[in-house]
């Protein structure tokens, strides 16, 4: 077993597939901002990821939130998909294809893979006892019952520790089963399902986990898993809504068909799942199970290709508090966000700059207010906005004196620093090397004052002019991951003309920008985030947690 094939080998970067039961907010992103940002590097250093994403449209959390707001499943999926597409336009996450679950694609390459798991003997029938509302005279599936982990004692939904371990929960282990739906104590009931022999793999995912790549928060946990327990998976629910479990009539467990999505979603899949390829994953810290245990094991089972690196976030706090949606402790991307003007790329900013990928992350206004005003203003808005417009007021061109030696070293260290940061997956690194740059370019800048010696030594103004827009046309390349609009922008005002996104580095980090090109007029790159702004943006969410109060309902 490989997972490390070639350099050159087909590399498709993939994201956690957001459920389609509801509207993005900042939790989701700290998944696709990095993702994003991570393959906007790679084709930077001149490689060819696919980047793939889709929506995840079956299982309870589908249904759970159709039955609540009385619409089909369907038709939920298709608002959210819709939603999910056009919040990752406005964020400038571009996915090369953004698909669907429920997709014919999807279903066919679900039931190829469980025929061949079944063919090759790694799926069997049992009869279990399963959770029954005796007053709704209904199973209960995964969320339709909630009771405690019997793992950790902590409140947990059918298939989910969610608040305690986030350890998976297999059908009928949950204590003291209720029903979502009416709260009466859930019966067991025998009905037969399928299992896949995840026990069989043990030995096989001990020695994956050793080689796998990414973050290492993914294989500790997942090590530690399998270390302690590999029980078989039940990976078939009694449900209408899904991809059906060939030759009956129940549907497969979301937890098969949601992954393979990444099979089904990808151009030319043969090449990748069939092929020696570098397969990198980004997910959220609480799915680290599902992709470093069952997923592994069923790629194995059926003989597809390995992922090489999984690379798992951190959770997202918000005001130093457990995100929940049901208490109020929520950011929504569109109306808190996008809708009250705020840029696209100061929150990829905040998102990418602020910790480390695997660390928790707060969300509080006051530090994005921070992070806009003494980052972005300050320091890069700051440098960019006094080297052109004193290059323009002094030269209206670009001036045609060499630049003074010192200033490609310090570029050349800024980009070794962005470019491991990159390969270790530690993203506010990269960024806090595209920084240090423009925090030496404010530096030179001051301490050599060239506003003082135009009178007498214009040559060397020339060349200070020169140095700092050559280290500005370096930031946009380095920072274009994080801040493709914003970036953008700059380039342009240094003339450019070819589009940034399709600039790589080893051609054109050290190009000079030829003497002689006239400027456009400049403009600030970055606004300051006013306190009245924040006040208000404090307000939304002090309100949301006060009628939150106000119902008094349940944690989510
Ligand atoms: O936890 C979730 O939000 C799931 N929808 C993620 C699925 S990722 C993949 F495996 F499909
Ligand atoms: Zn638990």
């Amino acid at each position: 077993m490989s997972v490390s094939p070639p350099a050159g080998a087909p590399l498709l970067v993939t994201c956690g597939l957001p459920y389609a039961n509801g509207p993005c907010h900042v939790g989701h992103l700290r998944t696709y901002v990095p993702g994003d940002v991570y393959v906007r590097m790679l084709r930077k250093m001149g490689e060819r990821p696919v980047f793939v994403c889709g929506s995840d449209t079956h299982g309870t959390p589908i249904l759970v939130n159709a039955e609540e707001l009385g619409v089909p499943p369907r038709e939920l999926v298709e608002r959210y998909h819709r939603h999910f597409e056009e919040t990752f336009a406005a964020l400038s996450i571009r996915f090369d294809v953004f698909g669907s679950t429920d997709s014919p694609e999807n279903h066919r390459r679900t039931a190829e893979v469980v025929e061949v798991l079944r063919e090759r003997g790694h799926i069997y029938p049992r009869t279990i006892e399963l959770a029954h509302c005796p007053k709704c005279n209904r199973f209960l599936p995964d969320r339709y019952v909630e009771g405690i982990c019997p793992h950790c004692g902590s409140p947990a939904r059918g298939d989910e520790c969610d608040l305690g371990c986030r350890r998976h929960l297999e059908p009928g282990e949950i204590k003291d089963p209720r029903c979502r739906l009416c709260g009466s104590p859930a019966r067991p009931r025998p009905q037969e399902h399928y299992f896949f022999r995840l026990s069989r793999f043990r030995d096989f995912l001990l020695d994956y986990l050793e080689k796998l790549e990414g973050t290492p928060n993914a294989r500790h946990y997942a090590r530690e898993w399998v270390q302690k327990e590999l029980r078989d998976w039940c990976i078939t629910r009694n449900l209408e809504w899904g991809v059906k479990f060939p030759g009956s009539d129940l549907v497969v467990y979301v937890w098969v068909d949601a992954p393979i999505g990444y099979i089904a979603f990808t151009p030319a899949w043969e090449s990748v799942w069939k092929k020696p390829s570098r397969i990198v994953h980004f997910i959220g810290g609480d799915i680290v199970y599902h992709h470093c245990i069952f997923w592994p094991a069923l790629l194995q089972g059926a003989g597809y290709t390995l992922p090489r690196a999984v690379v798992a976030s951190g959770m997202l706090t918000i005001e130093g508090n457990k995100f929940s949606k049901s208490r109020g402790y929520v950011v929504w991307v569109k109306d808190d966000y996008l809708d009250r003007g705020l840029h696209p790329d100061l929150l990829r900013y905040y998102l990418t700059a602020t910790t480390s990928h695997t660390r928790e992350l707060d969300f509080s206004w006051r530090l994005f207010q921070e992070k806009v005003n003494n980052e972005l203003v300050a320091i890069l808005g700051n440098f960019a906005h006094r080297t052109l417009s004193f290059t323009q007021r002094n030269f209206g061109r670009v001036p045609g004196e060499p630049v003074e030696p010192g200033v490609a070293e310090k570029m050349e260290q800024a980009r070794g620093e962005v470019l491991q940061a990159v390969r270790d997956y530690e993203f506010k690194k990269m960024v806090d090397g595209a920084i240090s740059l423009a925090v030496h370019g404010n530096g030179y800048f001051q301490a050599r004052e060239p506003w003082k010696l135009l009178g007498e030594d214009r040559a060397t103004v020339g060349s200070i002019s020169r140095g700092c827009l050559q280290m500005l046309r370096g930031l946009s390349l380095l920072l274009e991951p994080v801040m493709p609009r914003k970036m953008e922008e700059l380039w342009q005002m240094l003339g450019e003309t070819i589009p940034l996104g399709s600039a790589r580095l080893e051609a054109e980090y050290l190009r000079e920008i030829p003497a002689g090109r006239i400027l456009p007029p400049p403009r600030p790159l970055f606004e300051k985030l006013e306190d009245e702004k924040v006040l208000q943006l404090e307000a939304v969410l002090r309100r949301r947690l006060e009628e939150a109060r106000a119902r008094g309902k349940k944690e989510d």
